[in-house]
């Protein structure tokens, strides 16, 4: 189903995207010995969770505590990628089959809690459906591991001339091949199987194993750098914190690291570890934006409350892509390595990677607040931030405007979802002062963190926190066909 959605919304520019596709499954040899499923039949088919812009991700009722992934790239810059994936779930319904989004590499090998399980990979659906001995019940947890090999799956990017998911940049003048994920919305799936939506968020451990020359990094702390006989590298991360699948980052690339001082806005004060990738041979200015990382941290954590997770900082890409606000390591292209960018990104390490989306049709709840947050730096730089709210309104008005909650795959990253959705949260701030404001986007943090979100529950905290006139505010915000005039202040 969800097949057919993507494919209605593919543009001209993904046709050489449905090209490689065609291509890739025309290779795929199917094994001899592995136990298969038969076509599940209706009694024990899985149903998706029910998001309103994509109905066919993600399981009902399961809940994925962790995923640990050892994974080798043994040849950066191509789209081969091997390796075994253990999911430890569990779940809040009987769940007599389970249904991973995965449009990945070829499965080798499915076991559960450690012996062979039955299993079915539909790799034009993307889902892998898993028999367990017994179905999964709540209060019960199993390890399910997932073993294999090949090359990655393609899911165009609605709106973009990309695809989503694992990329694979090849060698290009003295640059060697590199790896990277850039999976938002629902890209993970094309590399690894996995609940892919991000009322599901969970912890990681990701293991790397990259050939000689080559550096990993991936979201969270680095725990280890093992060298292998051949002589290349294993590095193993760990993300502690429970994250959306689509907030992953790996990358692998010739990179340098460069460490600075821990900044002390962790929680409790404690120090957030400082970290950030630059690929061997980008241009020396392209540093330049990150000397700020520090600055932005703290600004940022005074309005929002301590950074949630013990890491922060960049890795650095070369295509000409979008920044995403990958989980503690944001993913900045060259080309968009400025301080409002960063700031951008740093902003959604608290909306979207710690306040995780219920649906995706809430996703301004991402971008509103990662937008707005650029106002809050320019603020704390001096200026009076009345030139960008102008500037908000103008260009607001000259694209067509909607409710804040989007109802198309399109919608989901247009001019309304950021910058409507920035104005909102500055009508909401217009009705109070910047005390009462602090404490409410403290709040919501704070108090949301470990429970997915929709506008429906930020209209009901802004009533509970600020009162009746701060929610009529968002509601005009949220609800009105029309763009509300600017408020005043
Ligand atoms: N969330 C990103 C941002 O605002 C934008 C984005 C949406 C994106 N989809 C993407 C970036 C896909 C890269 C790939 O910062
Ligand atoms: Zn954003």
């Amino acid at each position: 189903m969800t097949y057919t959605t993507v494919r209605s919304s593919w543009r001209l520019s993904n046709l050489l995207a449905l090209a490689l596709l065609a291509g890739a499954q025309a290779q795929t040899v199917i094994p001899a010995v592995i136990p298969t499923l038969p076509p599940p039949s209706a009694s024990v088919a899985a149903e998706p969770i029910g998001d309103s812009i994509f109905p066919a991700l993600g399981q009902a009722g399961l809940d994925v505590l962790n995923y640990d992934l050892d994974l080798t790239v043994d040849r950066p810059g191509t789209s081969e990628l091997r390796g075994t994936v253990v999911l430890t779930v569990t779940s809040t319904q009987p769940l007599p089959v389970l249904s991973l989004d995965f449009l990945g590499p070829q499965v080798l090998e499915v076991r559960w809690n450690g012996l062979p399980a039955p299993y079915r990979h539909d790799q034009v659906a993307g889902k892998l459906t898993i028999e367990p001995p017994e179905p999964l019940l709540p209060g019960t947890r199993a390890e399910v591991t997932v073993r294999f090999a090949g090359q990655v799956g393609v899911r165009p990017d609605p709106d973009l001339p990309i695809n989503v998911g694992w990329q694979a940049v090849p060698a290009l003048g003295g640059r060697v091949g590199a790896n990277f994920t850039l999976s938002e919305p629902d890209g993970t799936r094309t590399f690894l199987p996995v609940n892919d939506h991000p009322s599901d968020p969970a912890t990681f451990t990701t293991r790397i194993t990259v050939p000689a020359g080559y550096t990993a990094a991936a979201s969270g702390v680095q725990r280890s750098e093992v060298a292998t006989p051949n002589g290349g590298r294993t590095f193993t991360f760990e993300q502690a914190q429970p994250i959306p699948t689509y907030t992953l980052a790996i990358h692998v690339n010739r990179f340098e690291r460069v460490d600075s001082a821990g900044v002390p806005v962790g929680e409790g004060g404690a120090d957030v570890i400082r970290r950030d990738y630059f690929p061997v041979g980008v241009p020396a200015d392209t540093r330049d934006a990150y000397v700020s990382t520090g600055e932005i941290l703290k600004v940022l954590a005074d309005w929002f409350g301590p950074y949630p997770f013990s890491a922060y900082g960049s890795a650095i890409v070369t295509p000409r892509i979008p920044a995403l606000e990958t989980a503690t390591l944001s993913t900045m292209p060259v080309t968009s390595s400025n301080v409002r960018v960063l700031v951008h990104e740093t902003a959604h390490q608290w909306f979207g990677d710690r306040v995780t989306l219920a649906d995706w049709s809430g996703v301004w709840l991402n971008e509103g607040f990662a937008t707005y947050a650029e106002l809050l730096w320019a603020q704390a730089q001096g200026e009076t931030g009345d030139d960008m709210v102008r500037g908000w309104y103008a260009r607001a008005g000259r694209s067509q405007t909607r409710p804040l909650v989007a109802t198309t795959e399109s919608q989901l990253f247009d001019t309304t979802a950021y910058i409507r959705g920035a104005l909102a949260l500055h009508a909401v701030r217009g009705t109070v002062d910047d005390t009462a404001f602090k404490a409410y986007l403290r709040g919501w943090v704070s108090g949301f963190s470990s429970q997915p979100v929709t506008t429906a529950d930020l209209l009901t905290y802004t009533r509970t926190r600020l009162g009746a006139k701060a929610e009529a505010a968002l509601r005009l915000w949220a609800e009105s066909p029309e763009l509300p005039p600017l408020p005043e202040r």
